[in-house]
């Protein structure tokens, strides 16, 4: 279906952080299949492990009980705040079951008759019915209403906006489950949160016995220099999804809760294929990685020089560039909103480069290559990305 805008670029062999075309022409990856592919193009250790899984078993159905599956859980548990885990196929479905997740917390542990789940404004949870609906950004609803009901939207970052809405929502009694939110929002233009916010948002949601999880989709599994994006806000959420990097480039989801929201009973949230064997090897494999190659430490390391390049980028292009923001490697550069250049415009040019980036919108370049980025491949990225922007001045 015409579901897709693609690019004229037929991609068909990647290694580490680069990938060639069907003419053989090779590409820096800056996108890592957006977010996902955490240790680049055809991993060796990835690829052992896989071999031999498929080999052992690949799906049994969560009819049984899952080695691979408890593994996996067990390491997710212990590197985060969590201690249970659902698993699923993809950061919508990991939504879809924090919603449900919400509604059922609302009816059963405070009595609410149509509990109502409050998301930011600008925020990207999906695009299942369920999750466009709790996504605060009219452009994804249009053409799709009637909207899932009971979201009700805050300006991101704004406590004088949330405040406002809970006073309007709960002014007689309570009516609110959850709070739904991005410690970093990515597709709404790489918007990191603000510590102080987020602290307050902590503080209110504890005392009204409001849940509070993260969508950590796009932000989880080491993207931000930490395992999980809201370590960058000093506080813990009671639930957090998480999907994108977690299976380095294959389909696994999760929703992960901590004991005070562990309120699924059998029956309540199912997924055929979620945490087969397979999905759940490749989770462990891109994990313990991680840690082996000390990987954190080379986000934080390559995530400073590229957001350096990149505030020098905007130096030297004061009239074209606003600012960049960003942690670890996830970074953003705002375009200004006078300049006649879009994202879309520079995604293009950098396809000339032979550099691969993505757009958050009209006006926002996304820089996110995979988590075992070297610094010669960063200094690559800035270079080829300021011949883009020469090029359309
Ligand atoms: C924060 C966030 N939540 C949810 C999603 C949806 O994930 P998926 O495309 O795996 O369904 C995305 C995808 O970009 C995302 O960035």
């Amino acid at each position: 279906m015409e579901t897709y805008q693609r690019f004229p670029l037929t991609l068909i062999r990647g290694k580490g952080c680069w990938l060639w075309d069907d003419c053989g022409e090779r590409y820096l990856d800056a996108v890592a299949g957006i977010a996902t592919c955490t240790l680049g193009h055809s991993d060796d250790a990835l690829r052992r492990a896989l071999t031999h899984q498929l080999n052992k078993l690949q799906h049994v159905s969560n009819l049984y009980q899952i080695k691979e599956q408890e593994e996996f859980a067990a390491w997710l548990v212990e590197k985060s705040c969590a201690d249970k885990v659902f698993f699923c196929n993809s950061g919508a479905e990991a939504n879809e079951a924090a919603i449900k997740l919400s509604r059922k917390y609302g009816h059963l542990k405070k009595n609410i008759k149509n509990p109502i789940i409050l998301t930011a404004k600008a925020s990207f949870h999906g695009r299942t019915l369920a999750t466009i609906s709790a996504t605060g950004q009219q452009n994804y609803h249009k053409g799709f209403e009637p909207m899932v009901k009971g979201f009700e939207f805050f300006n991101y970052n704004d406590l004088t906006s949330f405040k406002a809405l809970i006073e309007k929502l709960e002014a007689d009694s309570p009516q609110i489950a959850s709070v739904i939110i991005e410690p970093l929002q990515g597709e709404g233009g790489v918007n990191p949160g603000h510590k102080n916010f987020f602290k307050s948002l902590r503080e209110i949601c504890t005392k009204r016995k409001i849940l509070l999880i993260f969508d950590e989709v796009q932000t989880g599994f080491g993207r931000t220099g930490t395992w999980w994006g809201y370590e960058q806000l000093g506080i813990d959420p009671d639930a957090f999804t998480i999907a994108k990097g977690m299976g380095g480039g294959h389909a696994i989801g999760a929703l992960m809760v901590k004991q005070t929201a562990n309120i699924f009973k059998p029956g309540d949230h199912a997924s055929t294929f979620g945490g087969n064997p397979f999905a759940c090897k490749a989770g462990i494999t891109v994990g313990r990685e991680i840690e082996r190659r000390k990987l954190l430490c080379n986000v934080i390391k390559r995530g400073k020089e590229l957001s350096d390049g990149l505030h020098n980028l905007q130096i030297s292009f004061p009239k074209i560039i606003k600012e960049t923001r960003g942690w670890g490697l996830i970074r953003g550069l705002q375009i200004q909103e006078e300049s006649t250049i879009n994202a879309k415009a520079i995604v293009e040019q950098a396809i000339k480069h032979k550099l691969l980036i993505v757009s958050a919108g009209q006006k926002v370049i996304r820089i996110v290559p995979p988590l075992i980025i070297k610094e010669r491949e960063i200094k690559q990225i800035l270079i080829r990305l300021e011949m883009c922007i020469r090029d359309l001045t």
